[in-house]
């Protein structure tokens, strides 16, 4: 995190700004802070590998102990939550320069979370989630402020916000949060490195300054919370006036979902949000037209009656009228990050030609996601040797129809094995 963050930073508990304190812990790289202690009047939090720890429970405490103790190491482990081997095998990993994310994945998710945030780069949520915020970001960061990614796991969706944010020098374009420090720590060393991150409860107050966003996004994780009208709040506080809020995938309590968490029906939801217009979406609608018609169409709002018992739906919160249209979503065939194959297929090698098989991790994945089969197919043969780094000329014409439907992915660098 550099000093401009910091300056946007409140406390969740007593609002007060917070500054650096001198423990002789503060380590700066490249204009930087690596690691340090910030305090406001109530309490002393950690900064580990550029992440302000903004939770004040005892392995926070603990690690702005190790900091002040010229322990680091011990400050990271600790936030980590690694023991045992794994210290050993995470020494491993970070002293390996091709370390990939999937590795570190491994190591750091000991559940079946570790799944989803594998192959969230071509989930149908992702990619409608993904789709609207591409219509949404030039009436938001390009326009007016930074955009945050709240409860935002290891990144994926922060990738696509800071990619859309303008090129230019400014701090913190782009604030991922979320509650689980190893998340943060995967989506600043691989995912999203080009976003700053902020580890907090979005259960409690938010640790920013008032009227700062322009955009304020929270995919598929509301129904986690608990404090639901605390966190709506917050999210419009955060927010400009003139700044939208973005929660795609709400479960619907009256549909039926994987993991669902503590749902609310769509009227519900809607009411908890009171920025300028509150507009909800079918997110089958959504995603129907996405994939038919390459567009987001936010002229097609829905009454919670309509919605009926629809398992989820999209709600955007906006004062400006013009966010309510039809978006064209353009195909993309560049490559900012690296070009790999989606992880879901099973590959073949053959002489110039490989055969990929869609290959689900889990059954649990498989029904959850099964509405990827709409744009993976079941197998598919490509005249090209995949085992190599890819480039967009090794598959000729069938180039854009594999990134269109996801075969081929825009992965960040390093992003699989
Ligand atoms: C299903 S994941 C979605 C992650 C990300 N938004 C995405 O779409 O890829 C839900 C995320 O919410 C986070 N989360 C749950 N409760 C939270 C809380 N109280 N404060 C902050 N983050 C929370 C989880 O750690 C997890 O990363």
């Amino acid at each position: 995190m550099n000093d401009a963050l910091l300056n946007l930073l409140r406390c969740p508990f007593c609002g007060t700004r917070l500054s650096l304190v001198d423990t002789g812990a503060t380590v700066r790289v490249n204009g930087q802070i690596r690691s340090g202690v910030i305090a406001c009047g109530c309490c002393a939090f950690p900064i580990v590998s550029g992440i302000p720890v903004l939770i004040a429970d005892d392995v926070t405490r603990q690690a702005v102990r190790a900091l002040e103790a010229g322990q680091p190491e011990d400050a990271l482990l600790g936030l980590l939550g690694l023991q045992g081997d794994r210290v050993e095998q995470f020494r491993t990993l970070l002293a390996t320069p091709e370390g990939t994310y999937q590795s570190a994945l491994k190591l750091l998710s000991v559940d079946a979370e570790g799944t989803y945030f594998l192959y969230r780069f071509s989930d149908p949520t992702f990619l409608v989630a993904e789709a609207i915020v591409r219509a949404l970001a030039p009436y938001g960061a390009t326009r007016n402020g930074p955009i945050l990614d709240l409860c935002g796991g290891c990144g994926h969706l922060t990738n696509v916000l800071a990619s859309l944010a303008p090129n230019v020098v400014t701090p913190a374009q782009t604030v991922v949060t979320d509650l689980y420090f190893w998340k943060l720590w995967l989506a600043t060393r691989f995912t999203a490195p080009g976003a700053a991150a902020v580890c907090c409860n979005a259960d409690a107050p938010l640790p920013f300054a008032r009227d700062l966003f322009s955009m304020v996004v929270l995919t598929d994780a509301f129904p986690y919370i608990w404090h639901k009208r605390l966190c709506a709040d917050e999210m419009a506080r955060v927010s400009r006036s003139d700044g939208t809020l973005l929660l795609p995938h709400l479960h619907n309590v009256l549909g039926e979902n994987f993991s669902a968490g503590s749902t609310l029906s769509p009227a519900d939801y809607r009411d908890l949000f009171v920025m300028g217009h509150t507009r909800l979406f079918s997110d089958a609608t959504l995603l129907d037209d996405l994939l038919a018609n390459s567009t987001i169409d936010l002229t097609k709002h829905r009454s919670p009656e309509e919605i009926g018992n629809e398992p989820s739906l999209t709600l955007v919160a906006s004062s400006l009228s013009r966010t309510f249209k039809t978006h064209a979503i353009p195909e993309r065939d560049g490559v900012e990050g690296e070009l790999i194959v989606n992880p879901l297929y099973n590959v073949e090698r053959g002489h110039e030609r490989s055969v990929l098989t869609l290959t689900f991790p889990t059954p649990e994945y498989e029904a959850e996601f099964e509405d990827c089969r709409r744009y993976l197919p079941a197998s598919v043969t490509i005249d090209a040797d995949v085992s190599g780094p890819l480039a967009p000329a090794m598959f000729g014409s069938q180039y854009s129809e594999l990134r269109r439907r996801r075969i081929l992915v825009d992965a960040p660098p390093r992003y699989r094995d």
